[in-house]
């Protein structure tokens, strides 16, 4: 095949669209290519858009599109266009996005065979390819960021299998519970967070490629081959659908804002106990801060900062979702933004899981003071409990038990400060072994129940996450 070279605006400014575009009206206005401009956002895409671009090459060799000597040019061409954004390579004003940037490199290195490159295929289901192979790449390591403070809250936990500290409802005290148990109920939401990683990866494993701009390429490139090649487990089922589908966005965002939720409410929890008022914790050195002008302070701002990014995320997914919302079928400029409200939020979780776990990892937890905290109406339940197995009724003994809290918080104490006639006079059947119903450990003793907090339960559960650990790490998550 011959090649004759294409003089016109296109090839001035080295636009991938030109031709239709009058030379004599001088291009387009800054202010447009400003808005219109993506590089700034996408140029990150760059790897997978090369890796792309040479599967592509294959394929148009496949169906004699290209000879294998254009083949191998393009690759080497590739290859060395890959080393210059590895150095660096800055983009220039007319390099509208990543895609544009790489043609006009290869352009550089290669000449004419690198306009062949582009036949059938379209920047829609380039950079919907090109997306989807980072956000299967992101989830990874999203996954392993995960799987980093699943390990540092085992850790912490097991070191807290025998401290006692006070459980809380409406973030009023309510029973005793085991501080393992307390940390490990932080590990579970981010197993389902692994679980929901698994599942965004393979929602972003469907190729678009092939599907062109909107119909279809008209060269019939084998997309299974393509599949094979690029790590993907599916091809897309139909072109208008593949060139629009962000779907695997929203659930990436979804599975972020739900990961940022959840280290939300650890770190929410840890800012409390690491209250002077609670004195559960004292954080480290390392990833707090001082105060300009309070010298006594130490604040847990890794913690808030993670806490904040929740917003962040939840913010990045309702505007991902309206955008779709909008949208006719096939592919639509507005889609472009997709990529900011994706990087931001895996950017984001990439700086804060790894920052809670290091928290995590320095805060020094303080039994003494979780177990002080623990006041005899805790075992208030308890109480009632033991009247239970005495032969009461759950009501009345729970009314009983009732009355005795009231008259100690008249008398301003708790349940251990009221003699044992006030007991008597609330129920007959107390008897003086009731002081050992008062007992935070027996409390926590009294609820050996799968999932419950008694100290063998506890042991179970540590147990069962270190496996699901070790288990599910073995299943490699990359392709
Ligand atoms: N930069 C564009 C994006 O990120 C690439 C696709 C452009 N397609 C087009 N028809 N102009 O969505």
């Amino acid at each position: 095949m011959t090649t004759v070279a294409f003089r016109g605006a296109a090839a001035k400014s080295h636009r991938l669209w030109g031709g239709r575009f009058r030379e004599a009206s001088g291009g387009s206005a800054p202010e447009f290519d400003a808005l219109n401009n993506s590089i700034g956002v996408d140029l990150r895409l760059w790897p997978f858009d090369i890796e792309l671009s040479k599967a592509w090459a294959m394929g148009l060799y496949g169906v004699g599109v290209l000879t294998l000597a254009e083949v191998n040019e393009i690759e080497r061409g590739l290859d060395a266009v890959a080393e210059r954004l590895e150095a660096g390579e800055p983009a220039v004003a007319s390099d509208e996005d990543v895609h544009t940037f790489i043609d006009r490199l290869l352009h550089d290195e290669i000449g004419a065979a690198a306009s062949k490159l582009h036949t059938g295929r379209s920047r829609n289901d380039q950079v919907a390819t090109a997306t989807r192979m980072w956000t299967m790449d992101a989830a990874s390591r999203l996954d392993g960021a995960v799987r980093a403070l699943q390990h540092a809250i085992l850790d912490k936990a097991t070191m807290l299998e025998d401290a006692i500290m006070p459980s809380y409802t409406h973030l009023q005290r309510s029973i005793p519970i085991l501080g393992a148990h307390w940390l490990l109920s932080h590990f579970w939401p981010l197993d389902r967070d692994h679980a929901r990683l698994r599942s965004v990866r393979q929602s972003a494993a469907v190729l678009p490629l092939g599907a062109g701009a909107v119909a279809g390429s008209a060269y019939p490139i084998s997309r299974t081959l393509l599949q094979g090649t690029l790590g993907f487990e599916a091809v897309s089922a139909n072109s208008v659908d593949a060139v629009s589908d962000r779907d695997f966005i929203a659930e990436m965002l979804f599975a972020a804002t739900l990961i940022a939720t959840h280290l939300s409410r650890l770190a929410e929890d840890l800012l409390i106990y690491g209250s002077s008022e609670f004195g559960f914790v004292k954080f480290g050195e390392r990833f707090t801060s001082g105060s300009s002008m309070m010298p006594q302070k130490r604040n847990p701002d890794a913690l808030e900062l993670a806490r904040g990014s929740a917003a962040r995320m939840l913010g990045n997914l309702t505007s991902l979702l309206a955008t779709l919302k909008g949208l006719p079928s096939s592919y639509n400029k507005d889609l472009q933004d997709d990529k900011r409200t994706l990087f931001d939020a895996v950017d984001t979780l990439l700086l804060v899981l790894p920052a809670v776990a290091g928290t995590l990892e320095e805060c020094d937890f303080q039994p003494r003071k979780m177990l002080a905290a623990c006041s005899s109406s805790m075992m208030a339940t308890d109480l009632a409990d033991y009247l239970v197995r005495k032969g009461a009724t759950f009501r009345d003994a729970h009314g009983a038990v009732g009355t005795m809290i009231r008259r100690a918080e008249s008398r301003g104490g708790d349940l251990a400060s009221l003699p044992f006639s006030a007991f008597q006079e609330a129920h007959d059947l107390f008897e003086p072994d009731v002081t050992e119903a008062l007992s935070p450990a027996r409390s926590v003793r009294q609820r050996e129940i799968a999932g419950g907090t008694g100290p063998n339960a506890v042991r179970e559960q540590i147990e069962k996450a270190r496996a699901t650990l070790v288990v599910i790490d073995q299943k490699p998550n990359a392709p």
